[in-house]
C-alpha cells in the first residue's frame, strides 16, 4: 500500500530553531508505513500509487503525539473538585485518603472492559485534535493483577481506534492502604514484582514515580527507578509538581527521557536536565485545574535550551481536560510559550520525551507516516483557536484513518 499527497503545505517540525520549517508546493510518498520520499511537485515521480491526496490548501503536520496522560481509571473525582473550591486542598484530600486513593478503589474494582470503553470515550477528544500517539501510565491500580490490568487496557486501545500507545509503568504512583505506614515494604514489591511482571508481559516501555511529599521521596524513586533500568526499561519522572525535592535532578542524573510537571524546578535542576538530555513536560493543564501560581521555569528551560514538551497529563485528580488543542493553547496563556514552542512540544519534542524521536514526531523519509492534515493557513492556529474542529484528517502508518 502507498499513497501520494500532492500539492503539500508540509510543517516539518525538522529539529533545530529556526522556525517551523514550512515547506510549500511538495509531494511526499508513503509507502509501507513510513514517509518514503518528499520532494517538490516539479519533480513529481511518474510511478503508479494506490491513492492520491490533494492536500491544496491544507497544512501538514506530524501527528501529535500527547506523550503524558492517565487515561485508564474509573469513577471521576468531581466531589472533591467541589471539595477543593470550598477550601480543602489537593494535598490535604490526598491525606485524608481521597485522591488518588479514591481513583485507586474504583479502578480496582472496574474489569478490563469496562476501563477500555471508559478510556476510549476520553480518546476520542484526543483524537479529534490530532493525536496519533498517545503515552497512558498504570498507578491507579497499586497491586500487580491491577496495575497490568491497566497496563493491558492501555495497549488494547490499538486494537479499538486508531492511535499508537506508549505505556508507562506508574506503580509508584501512591501509597497502597495495604502499606500505608510501611512505604518502602511496597517498593520492594515494586522492585521485585510489578517491574518484573510488567516486563515479562511485554506490557510496559517506562517507569515512572511520583517524587513528591505525598508520593515518594529520593531513595524510594532511586530505587524504582534502578530496579526498572536493570531490566532495560525507560524512566521519567513526575517531579517538583508541588514542591522541589530534587526529583528531577536524580531521574535526569539517571538517564530519564522526562520529567514531568516541573513548576517547582530551580536553576539548579534546569542544569541538571541540559547536562543529561532531559526533556520538560509542561502540563499546564493541571497547573491550571490546581489552580497553580507557581510557574515552571521556563526562561531558564529556554536559556539553557532543554527541549520542551508539553501534554495533556488526562487524568480525573488534577487534569479531566481531553484537549491537546486546550492544552497548547493554556501553555501559551499559562506559560507564556509561543505557538512555534507548543506546537514542538506536542511533536518532535514529545517525541523524544518517550524516546521515538528518530521515528516520529517529524515530516523527515525514514520516520512513520504518521500524519495530520488541518484546514488553516498557519501553524500558530493550532495553539490560538479552541472548539472549532481544524483538522481534516489523520493518517496513522501511512494510512489515512476513519475517524
Ligand atoms: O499527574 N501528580 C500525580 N499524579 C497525577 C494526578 C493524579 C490524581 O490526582 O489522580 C498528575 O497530576
Ligand atoms: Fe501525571
Amino acid at each position: 500500500m502507498n499513497l501520494l499527497l500532492i500539492n503539500a503545505s508540509i510543517v516539518t517540525m525538522e529539529t533545530g530553531d529556526s522556525g517551523y520549517q514550512i515547506q510549500q508546493d511538495q509531494f511526499i510518498v508513503l509507502s509501507s508505513g513510513k514517509i518514503s520520499q518528499i520532494g517538490s511537485m516539479q519533480d513529481l515521480p511518474d510511478s503508479v500509487f494506490d491513492h492520491i491526496l490533494d492536500c491544496s490548501s491544507k497544512l501538514i503536520t506530524p501527528g501529535l503525539i500527547d506523550c503524558h496522560t492517565h487515561l485508564i481509571f474509573a469513577g471521576n473525582r468531581a466531589g472533591e473538585f467541589e471539595q477543593r473550591l470550598n477550601g480543602a486542598t489537593y494535598q490535604e484530600i490526598a491525606r485524608g485518603g481521597g485522591g488518588i486513593m479514591a481513583t485507586v478503589h474504583a479502578t480496582r474494582e472496574a474489569s478490563e472492559q469496562e476501563l477500555i470503553e471508559k478510556a476510549l470515550k476520553r480518546l476520542s477528544g484526543l483524537i479529534r485534535d490530532g493525536v496519533t500517539t498517545v503515552e497512558i501510565k498504570s498507578g491507579y491500580g497499586l497491586t500487580l493483577a491491577s496495575e497490568l490490568k491497566m497496563l493491558r487496557a492501555a495497549k488494547q486501545l490499538e486494537l479499538y481506534a486508531d492511535i499508537k500507545v506508549s505505556t508507562t509503568l506508574l506503580a509508584a504512583h501512591a501509597v497502597p492502604p495495604e502499606y500505608i505506614s510501611d512505604a518502602d515494604s511496597y517498593i520492594d514489591y515494586i522492585c521485585a514484582s510489578i517491574i518484573p511482571a510488567a516486563v515479562e508481559a511485554q506490557l510496559v516501555d517506562y517507569v515512572d514515580v511520583f517524587c513528591e511529599g505525598i508520593g515518594f521521596n529520593l531513595a524510594q524513586s532511586k530505587r524504582v527507578f534502578s530496579s526498572a533500568l536493570k531490566y532495560g526499561l525507560g524512566i521519567k519522572g513526575h517531579t517538583e509538581q508541588l514542591s522541589n525535592l530534587g526529583g528531577s535532578i536524580l531521574a535526569a542524573e539517571m538517564g530519564a527521557s522526562s520529567v514531568d510537571h516541573i513548576e517547582y524546578l530551580d536553576q539548579k535542576g534546569v542544569e541538571a536536565l541540559a547536562a543529561n538530555g532531559t526533556v520538560a513536560t509542561l502540563l499546564p493543564g493541571a497547573f491550571y485545574f490546581l489552580r497553580e501560581t507557581h510557574l515552571p521555569p521556563i526562561d531558564l528551560l529556554r536559556k539553557y535550551k532543554v527541549p520542551m514538551a508539553l501534554a495533556t497529563d488526562f487524568n480525573p485528580g488534577t487534569s479531566p481536560i481531553a484537549s491537546i488543542a486546550m492544552i497548547m493553547n493554556m501553555g501559551c496563556t499559562l506559560f507564556n510559550l509561543t505557538p512555534q514552542e507548543t506546537l514542538r512540544g506536542v511533536t518532535c519534542n514529545a517525541a523524544k520525551a518517550l524516546g521515538l524521536e528518530k521515528q516520529r514526531g517529524q515530516i523527515k523519509v525514514g520516520f512513520d507516516a504518521d500524519l495530520c492534515l488541518w484546514n488553516i493557513d498557519h501553524p500558530a492556529q493550532l495553539s490560538y483557536e479552541i472548539g472549532t474542529p481544524l483538522l481534516d484528517l489523520r493518517i496513522i502508518n501511512g494510512e489515512i484513518c476513519n475517524d
